[in-house]
């Protein structure tokens, strides 16, 4: 393995490892690959469009050394942001709701991020989405200058994809990527992804993997809990006809799943993570046999210590679901692990 000197921090993001999983479903027919977006720096895929959407603003003059830097983020696109912000040296403010975890907002003020609370929904849709939205715009009339990256509209979202993530995977499994399966929040991540697949030629089946209750692919509500997966808007990133199929995943679908990479892997990811695998588990059956599937993990673990990865919190929300990431006995992995 090489190692090279890079051009500060922000030069490490993306380029994240593409492992083989041969031991989360030891009989699969299908290859399985796993693309680490934890190995971010940032920890997370949306470090990716924030380095993306900054870059291109400081390009263009719409960012300078006054420029307050403004966004609505629950969670990791925040942390992308406070990052870039912090390595450029410009002020950056993160509005969040109630949803919000603590060790985020913590690792959102050690980037020297300021935090800026929404606390009640919209009255009209109910949704904290549209309440964060509103406080930014009020925020950016508030400064003199101010620069909303906008995630859910920008386009340096998805083209960050185009440009890295896709390619990096098509480049790494030489184009022979038969499906993968992506979570949904501002579906910047998919559609870049399914333009490169379209744009390319590739036969790339793109599965889309979004929360049960998130308005995406459907009206029925429903509590969501999970960071980072599924939206309370029809996003307008969104681009159905570049998605082939779509799975809703619910919040015991993302613990199951995130507990058997745990366990089984040896890999430790977030949530919507989770969601990926067990969507995986879902479509097996009707995935050819000798197809090659990948699967982006979009963040780390270790901030979901507390939800995920508790035992005590994952009985008191679905009573003992133990069994359902029942430990394969130690001769399995020992054999199933790669040559
Ligand atoms: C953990 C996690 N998974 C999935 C996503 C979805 O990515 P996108 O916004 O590109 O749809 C996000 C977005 O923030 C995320 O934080």
């Amino acid at each position: 393995m090489s190692t090279s000197v890079r051009d500060g921090v922000l030069d490490t993001i993306g380029g994240t490892p593409l492992v083989r999983l041969t031991k989360l479903y030891p009989d699969l027919h299908f290859s399985l690959y796993a693309k680490l977006e934890a190995l971010n720096p940032g920890g997370s895929v949306k470090d990716r469009p924030a380095l993306e959407i900054l870059r291109r603003a400081l390009e263009l003059g719409e960012v300078g050394p006054d420029t307050v830097v403004i966004e609505s983020s629950s969670g990791n696109m925040g942390v992308g942001l406070a990052q870039a912000c912090r390595y450029h040296g410009l002020r950056f403010v993160c509005v969040v709701d109630p949803n919000t975890a603590a060790q985020n907002l913590a690792v959102l003020r050690a980037y020297g991020a300021e935090i800026e609370y929404v606390h009640e929904p919209d009255p009209v849709s109910g949704e904290f989405l549209q309440a964060r939205l509103d406080r930014v715009r009020l925020l950016c009339r508030r400064y003199p200058s101010s620069f909303w990256p906008n995630q859910y509209e920008n386009p340096g979202n998805p083209g960050s994809h185009y440009r890295t993530t896709m390619d990096e995977i098509a480049t790494a499994l030489a184009g022979r990527v038969d499906y993968l399966f992506i979570a949904t929040s501002t579906c910047g991540t998919v559609t870049g992804c399914g333009r490169y697949v379209r744009d390319h030629g590739l036969s790339t089946r793109i599965v889309a993997v979004d929360a049960v209750g998130s308005r995406i692919f459907s009206d029925e509500k429903a509590e969501r809990w999970v960071p980072g997966l599924g939206a309370g808007i029809k996003p307008p990133l969104c681009e159905r006809e570049l998605l082939h199929d779509h799975v809703l995943v619910t919040g015991l679908d993302c613990v199951v799943g995130c507990r058997l990479l745990a366990r089984r892997e040896a890999i430790l990811v977030g949530g919507s993570a989770g969601g990926v695998v067990s969507a995986v588990s879902r479509l097996r059956d009707s995935i050819p046999r000798g197809a090659t599937c990948a699967i982006l993990l979009c963040d780390r673990g270790e901030r979901y210590l507390d939800t995920v990865f508790s035992d005590e919190w994952v009985e008191a929300k679905f009573g003992d679901v133990s069994g359902l990431w029942a430990d394969e006995p130690r001769e399995v992995l020992w054999a199933a692990r790669a040559g």
